[in-house]
């Protein structure tokens, strides 16, 4: 069955499935597997420690795979300048490039004449009116369900999609609380030409660096054991719930202040939990859509799958 989408014209990809940016998880081997199975896998570049390990991290994708990739540029969330990591990705020619967490018009000025594929990750309408002002060639609309960084409006990806979708001409790519054939189907029929998911990557057997403590908390998990931390810090994110982010929540109650919470909030707690397994002494990002991630298939097998459902779904609404 033909996959084409603008989504898939714009990207060179064979099936309209993109990886989304995975702080501290998203390196050469899930990249690449993604990029191989027909998709768009992607490394998060603000992930390494400097632009060499960056460019390092973009040879050995380019070794293992032909295919076109993405580096995610989460620019809001890090204090380091990121403009010598993004000069590293324009040297290295990567295809595209996506952007979030920040004002992305420093980016677009940086790669003006530079040919790569620009996406912008946003949680609401008029963040995506603004990226296509700005020159983005396709926006990733994330939903309140999604793991990791949200908007501050708390809208699903049902609502928000179709409303994007309205709103800008460049293609959408729906994200948030996307993890199998159906969810696929249900994005493109809200008018999306894509798909981007997080969480579901993770419990992948090339997501090499989540512990299997982190893999086996998403599978066992239902829909109603994440959590949103960091509200009070205007920056809402979904969490795996456990004790530690309790202990988060109780501060955010109280009125904490940024240097109570920081410690809690820190990079380093979060490689606690997803690199050493941790479970009780940091946090783990993930969306709600943990509730149907049942196995951790490879990445081959969880894209073949989903395409076999979503095409399943084709041949029911054809009859
Ligand atoms: C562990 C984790 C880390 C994330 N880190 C980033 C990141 O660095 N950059 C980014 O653009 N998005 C990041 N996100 C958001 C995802 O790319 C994606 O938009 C989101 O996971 C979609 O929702 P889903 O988890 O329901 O699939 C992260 C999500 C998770 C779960």
């Amino acid at each position: 069955m033909n996959w084409q989408t603008r989504v898939t014209d714009l990207l060179k990809i064979k099936y309209p499935i993109i990886q989304g940016g995975l702080a501290y998880l998203a390196y050469s081997k899930l990249a690449a597997a993604v990029s191989n199975a027909g998709g768009l896998g992607q490394i998060t570049a603000m992930s390494l420690k400097s632009p060499d390990l960056l460019r390092a991290e973009i040879r050995k994708v380019k070794q293992l795979t032909n295919n076109p990739f993405g580096v995610n540029f989460a620019i809001g969330q890090h204090n380091r300048s990121f403009a010598d990591f993004l000069q590293v990705a324009i040297e290295e020619k990567v295809p595209v490039i996506s952007m979030t967490g920040g004002n992305p018009a420093p980016i677009f000025e940086q790669l003006k004449g530079v040919s790569v594929k620009k996406l912008v990750l946003v949680a609401a309408r008029r963040q995506a009116v603004k990226a296509e002002e700005l020159g983005a060639d396709a926006v990733m609309v994330v939903g309140q369900e999604g793991g990791g960084h949200l908007g501050r409006d708390d809208i699903g990806t049902f609502v928000l999609v179709p409303q994007v979708v309205d709103a800008v001409s460049i293609p959408v790519i729906a994200s948030g609380g996307i993890g199998d054939g159906r969810g696929l189907m249900a994005a493109l029929s809200l008018g999306a030409e894509g798909i981007e998911m997080g969480t579901r990557f993770i419990a992948t057997k090339e997501c090499v660096h989540a512990n299997d403590a982190y893999k086996k908390a998403l599978v066992e998990g239902n829909e109603t054991d994440t959590v949103v931390i960091k509200r009070s810090l205007g920056a809402p994110a979904r969490a795996i719930a456990n004790s530690w982010t309790e202990k988060i929540l109780e501060i955010e109650k109280n009125n904490g202040t940024y240097e109570q919470l920081k410690d809690f909030i820190s990079g380093l707690a979060n490689q606690r939990y997803i690199y050493e397994g941790a479970v009780n002494e940091g946090f783990a990002w993930a969306g709600q859509v943990m509730g149907l991630i049942k196995d951790i298939p490879s990445v081959d097998e969880l894209l073949k799958r989903m395409i076999t459902e979503a095409e399943q779904i084709r041949a029911k609404w054809a009859k």
